[in-house]
C-alpha cells in the first residue's frame, strides 16, 4: 500500500453510529478533537432500517447535548408496556414502578439522523465512503488508522487514540491480538422475522407476546406505519412468505379470549434479524478502545443495543477526557471495567427476555409450564415487575 501522507487528529473514530457519533460530539463539547471515518454513505446510514426505543438516560444525553429536541417532539413516550400469554396481556406499568421514567420509542435512525446533522453543524468531520482497513501501532502513542478513500485511494488518520465503534463485522476488534481478548458468545436457533407495513395502530404501547408457536413482538412507527416481528427460523428467506401467511402467523400468536386483533395492511418491508448474544473483554487494548456493537451485541428482546452503545461513548468520554486533560493512564484503563459493568447487566436483561417469551425447540413440556410460570411471577408480583420496569427503562449512566 503506498503510504499517504498521514492526517492527524486526537481521537479517530471508525463507525458512524451511536457510538461513534454520540462520542464525537461529547468529546467536541470538552475541546477534544476527533474525525470519524464510516465505510458506508451518509443515505445508508440514515435509511437502515432499527430497533426503536431509547432509555430515559439516553434520551437525557441527547437533550445535554442539544440534540433531543425532535425526539422529545416526535418521540412517543411509552409509560408502560405489555407481556402476553395464554392469549392474556399483562401490563407492566413503568412509570409507577420506576417513579416516573419511561421508554421512548424514536427509531435509531432518526437517532442516527440528529447525532450527523448536529456533529457536521458543529463543522465536525465525518469521512463517508472511507473504509478503515487496518489499525496499527495501538501499544504506541499515536496510533494510525489505514482506510480506503471514497476514490479508493490509500489515506491514513494519526491519533493519540482510536476508538473502534465499527460493529460486530468491523476490523478494530481483531486488532486486538486474539491471546488478549476473551469472546463471549450465545447464538440463538431462531431469528425474528420483521415488517413494515401500512396500516393503523394496533396498540398504544407495545406488546411481546409468548405463544405456543413461538414469541411476536407488535411494535409501531407512526400513526400509519407499523413495526412487527415474530420469531422464524433463523435461515428463512422473507421473500418466501405471501402476505397473507404473514398475517395468519401474527394473527396467530396474537389471538386470544379477549378477541385482541391485529389491524392489518400492506407489508412494504420484510427482514431476518439473527439473534445473538455475544461480549468481547476487554473492551481496551493499549490506545485502542472498542464501543458499541464492536464489543457486544444483544437480542434484540430487551431493547439495549442503541442505549449499550451511548453508556459505552459516555465512559469513554470521560475516560478520553482525563486522559486529555491531565495525561490519566489510569483513566483510560479503567474504561473497559466501567462499560462492561452496564453490558454484563443488558447481557442478563436480553438474555433474560429472550428465554422467557421465545419457543425452544427442545423445550420439555416441564420448561414451558416453567415458562409460564416466570411469566405469571414477572406480571403479578410486583417487586419483580419493578425488577423488569427499572432495568427496561434502564438506571442513569454511571
Ligand atoms: C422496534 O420497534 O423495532 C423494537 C422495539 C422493541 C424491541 C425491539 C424492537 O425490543
Amino acid at each position: 500500500m503506498s503510504r499517504a501522507a498521514a492526517r492527524r487528529t486526537q481521537v479517530g473514530i471508525v463507525g458512524a453510529g451511536p457510538a461513534g457519533l454520540f462520542l464525537s460530539l461529547l468529546l467536541h463539547r470538552r475541546g477534544v478533537e476527533s474525525v470519524i471515518l464510516e465505510a458506508r454513505s451518509r443515505e445508508a446510514i440514515e435509511q437502515t432500517i432499527r430497533a426503536g426505543i431509547v432509555e430515559q438516560a439516553t434520551l437525557d444525553l441527547m437533550a445535554e447535548l442539544g440534540v433531543g429536541a425532535r425526539a422529545r417532539r416526535e418521540g412517543v413516550a411509552h409509560r408502560g408496556t405489555n407481556l402476553r400469554f395464554l392469549g392474556r396481556s399483562h401490563r407492566i406499568d413503568f412509570a409507577r414502578l420506576t417513579g416516573g421514567r419511561v421508554a421512548t420509542l424514536y427509531p435509531q435512525h432518526e437517532v442516527l439522523k440528529d447525532l450527523i446533522a448536529a456533529r457536521l453543524a458543529q463543522g465536525g468531520e465525518i469521512l463517508f465512503g472511507c473504509k478503515a482497513l487496518a489499525i496499527e501501532d495501538v501499544q504506541g502513542t499515536h496510533p494510525v488508522i489505514r482506510f480506503a478513500g471514497t476514490d479508493g485511494a490509500a489515506g491514513a488518520l494519526r491519533c493519540e487514540a482510536v476508538v473502534g465503534a465499527d460493529g460486530f463485522y468491523g476490523v478494530c476488534r481483531t486488532a486486538i491480538p486474539e491471546e488478549k481478548r476473551t469472546e463471549y458468545v450465545r447464538t440463538y436457533p431462531f431469528g425474528w422475522f420483521g415488517i413494515l407495513c401500512r396500516a393503523p395502530v394496533s396498540s398504544e404501547e407495545l406488546i411481546y407476546t409468548r405463544h405456543a408457536r413461538g414469541f411476536a413482538l407488535i411494535s409501531s412507527r407512526s400513526p400509519d406505519v407499523q413495526r412487527m416481528y415474530f420469531q422464524c427460523d433463523p435461515e428463512d428467506d422473507a421473500d418466501r412468505w405471501t402476505e397473507a401467511a404473514i398475517w395468519e402467523e401474527l394473527q396467530a400468536r396474537l389471538a386470544g379470549a379477549d378477541g385482541f386483533r391485529l389491524k392489518e395492511g400492506p407489508v412494504f418491508h420484510r427482514n431476518i434479524v439473527a439473534m445473538r448474544s455475544f461480549v468481547c473483554e476487554p473492551m481496551q487494548h493499549g490506545r485502542l478502545f472498542l464501543a458499541g456493537d464492536a464489543a457486544h451485541i444483544v437480542p434484540p428482546t430487551g431493547a439495549k443495543g442503541l442505549n449499550l452503545a451511548a453508556s459505552d461513548a459516555w465512559h469513554l468520554d470521560r475516560a478520553l477526557g482525563a486522559f486529555f486533560a491531565d495525561g490519566s493512564a489510569a483513566a483510560l484503563e479503567g474504561y473497559s471495567a466501567a462499560a462492561l459493568r452496564r453490558v454484563w447487566r443488558a447481557q442478563h436483561f436480553s438474555w433474560w427476555m429472550t428465554s422467557m417469551l421465545h419457543r425452544f425447540a427442545d423445550a420439555s413440556p416441564f420448561d414451558e409450564r416453567r415458562q409460564l410460570a416466570e411469566l405469571e411471577f414477572v406480571t403479578g408480583n410486583e417487586s419483580a415487575a419493578r425488577g423488569l420496569a427499572e432495568t427496561y427503562v434502564g438506571e442513569p449512566f454511571g
